[in-house]
């Protein structure tokens, strides 16, 4: 095939090509958020149900049980869990945390445990409890003894720091409070808002997973969509995500309560993903709730006030003057007075699904927004044009979930729009199935559980049109974004994650790829065929007059490419950055690298040949002017 490259900067390409879509399905709470102990706070379960001790187990013959308390620790957290240690035990007797499926217990870290204590019923015990991080055979990596007073009947916060000197062989570990059982025999207590947290990224309290946020610090992430995704919308009106539930201490009233689908505790919130978005220097798309829940409700017309004034004020969070906003204030009042960065608020979350309300709604919430941020660009979540919307969006956010085969098929899926004003964010897409007639149907009928190298080619030949109408399409990003290697709501995911180690899939691949070798200006160069299996586009990166061309072949055979330039110098030599392996084949928890990137110098020229291996991706670079 050749190609010939023309020597016209014919577009300069959006700055924010490659971002991340984030939201809580499992991978909030025991993934991207450090907190190590599951089921922490006892919050959204039935007190006295076995269900509702999940996460924790008897240590040593302890009664354990979780209780609606008579004195709750915060009106937000009204259960607690009562620890009995009988009599007749020797030994340490108390309650474990399993961790979520694990907890990594890593030599020369240091852990912080925290909680709150009480007993019940005032009683002239004298001792302490040992908080511990061991394994599930007893191994001890780490103890610290916290002073217990029986005469202590009011809620009590504890923290002490956990220091193994060496780090455990697995993540069969759990996290221990225990008693001696022959001086605390008949002691009961009650304890609540229990905490582990090991180091976090770049220290921040509360804060990051370690390993986690640096793989996706490794995309070179230029923006950070939140908080999703169906998590923003909620199945009802109730359990919508409210940014007001997320910000302030964590024991507060209306810190819980939120979300979509799973139990979270909302531990990463507003002022956690904005400082995310300051740390790894991303620009918010920040979604606000816009009248439409999953389970079908949608809010009417003459309802929509307090959920506009609770998206203005989420707004105000974020960029707003504490003199003038409670909301403002509120953020100045949690150690950030200056306002964030916020120029993209998307306004609900697929509300195609509802596309009549949305007309309304949309109308509604934008005239009243805009009118109050005249400088926010409002997205749009309804199909483009479809129905017509007022005021007119100037973005629409674009989903799209489909088969490897559809996106290299799809890759002029934008090259037929009208250039008029509009721009587009990919907001959401993936190849997630090999079965077109079962997209979002379970993997024994085609759906991926991993991104495989098929698909990621497929992603990366859309991806070249992305970049080819990156004059509209302003920003994109693969979902979602993380989830639990095993114990997830969705697959596949671009990293998948489990107590000990993150897994970089294929997609993560060409993500890092594409977001590290981004160019200022897109080439025009001989067109790929709309329906063959060889993608390519080309671009043009200043620093270093750097012309980078990726490839993508989507074929099980070989594609031999000729590459034809304009320019006067070009460099004898290139780099070839390729991410290539059988069709099907997936990086997983026990093959976690069976397909990476590899680097190797080329030859270039005015004139040159390149061949793609099968199914493969390939990132050519090489200096010309
Ligand atoms: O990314 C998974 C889900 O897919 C998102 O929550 C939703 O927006 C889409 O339907």
């Amino acid at each position: 095939t050749a190609v010939t490259v023309t020597d016209v900067r014919l577009k300069s390409m959006s700055a924010l090509a490659g971002g991340q879509m984030y939201e809580d399905i499992s991978s909030g709470d025991g993934g991207l958020y450090a907190e190590l102990l599951r089921n922490r706070a006892f919050q959204k379960v039935t007190p006295g149900t076995s269900a509702a001790l999940v996460g924790w187990q008897a240590v040593n013959g302890a009664t354990i049980s979780v209780v609606a308390e008579g004195t709750p620790v915060s009106a937000a957290l009204p259960n607690a869990l009562r620890l009995t240690i009988p009599s007749g035990r020797t030994g340490a007797v108390g309650v474990a945390n399993t961790g979520y499926f694990g907890i990594k217990v890593t030599g020369g870290a240091t852990y912080t445990a925290s909680f709150s204590y009480r007993f019940p019923t005032a009683s002239s015990f004298s001792g302490s409890a040992t908080v511990s991080l061991q394994s599930t055979s007893g191994q001890v990596f780490a103890s610290a003894n916290v002073p217990l007073a029986g005469s202590q009947t009011a809620w009590r916060r504890v923290s002490v720091q956990l220091r193994p000197t060496q780090s455990a062989s697995s993540t069969n570990n759990l996290f221990v409070i225990s008693l001696n059982g022959a001086s605390a025999a008949g002691q009961t207590l009650s304890l609540a808002m229990l905490s582990l947290f090991p180091p976090t990224f770049k220290g921040r309290p509360n804060g990051m997973r370690v390993d986690l946020a640096e793989a996706l610090q490794e995309m070179a992430p230029s923006f950070f969509r939140f908080p999703g995704g169906n998590n923003l919308e909620g199945q009802t009106v109730a359990t919508r995500w409210q940014w007001n539930a997320t910000v302030g201490p964590l024991a507060d009233p209306a810190v819980w309560e939120i979300g979509a689908t799973l139990t979270q505790s909302a531990g990463i919130g507003l002022m956690e993903y904005l400082e995310w978005c300051k740390d790894l220097n991303m620009i918010p798309i920040m979604g606000i709730w816009a009248g439409y829940a999953l389970g079908g409700t949608s809010v009417p017309q003459n309802q929509l006030g307090p959920y506009i004034q609770q998206a203005a004020d989420q707004i105000n969070f974020v960029i707003g003057d504490p003199a003038r906003s409670a909301a403002a204030a509120l953020r100045a009042s949690l150690g950030r007075t200056q306002p964030f960065d916020l120029k993209y608020v998307e306004v609900g979350n697929e509300d195609f699904f509802a596309a009549s309300s949305y007309v309304y709604q949309w109308r509604e919430f934008v005239t009243a927004l805009q009118a109050q941020f005249p400088s926010i660009h409002f997205i749009a979540t309804t199909n483009t044009f479809n129905p017509v919307l007022t005021p007119n969006p100037t973005e629409y956010d674009v989903h799209v979930y489909q088969t490897p085969t559809w996106f290299a098929q799809n890759s002029f899926f934008y090259d037929g729009f009208q250039r008029n004003g509009t721009k587009y964010f990919e907001g959401e897409y993936a190849a997630i199935s090999t079965n077109p007639n079962d997209i979002f149907g379970p993997p024994s009928n085609g759906r991926l559980v991993y991104p495989t190298m098929q698909s990621a080619a497929g992603e990366a030949a859309f991806m070249t049109g992305l970049e080819r109408n990156s004059d509209i399409v302003f920003a994109a990003a693969y979902a979602p974004l993380i989830g639990h290697a095993t114990n997830n709501q969705w697959t596949p995911n671009l990293l998948a994650f489990d107590a000990g180690a993150v897994y970089k899939s294929t997609s993560f691949y060409v993500q890092k790829l594409f977001s590290l070798n981004r160019g200022e200006a897109y080439i025009p160069s001989t067109l790929p065929s709309r329906t063959g299996t060889l993608f390519w586009s080309v671009v043009r990166k200043n620093a270093g007059n750097q012309i980078i061309t990726k490839i993508s072949n989507t074929a099980t055979s070989v594609a031999s490419l000729t590459f034809v330039l304009p320019f006067a110098n070009v460099a004898s030599s290139g780099t070839a950055q390729v991410l290539t392996g059988g069709a099907t084949t997936s990086n997983t928890p026990s093959n976690p690298n069976a397909v990476v990137p590899a680097t190797s110098t080329i030859a270039t020229g005015k004139t040159f040949n390149y061949n793609a291996p099968p199914v493969s991706v390939s990132v050519l670079t090489f200096a010309a002017s």
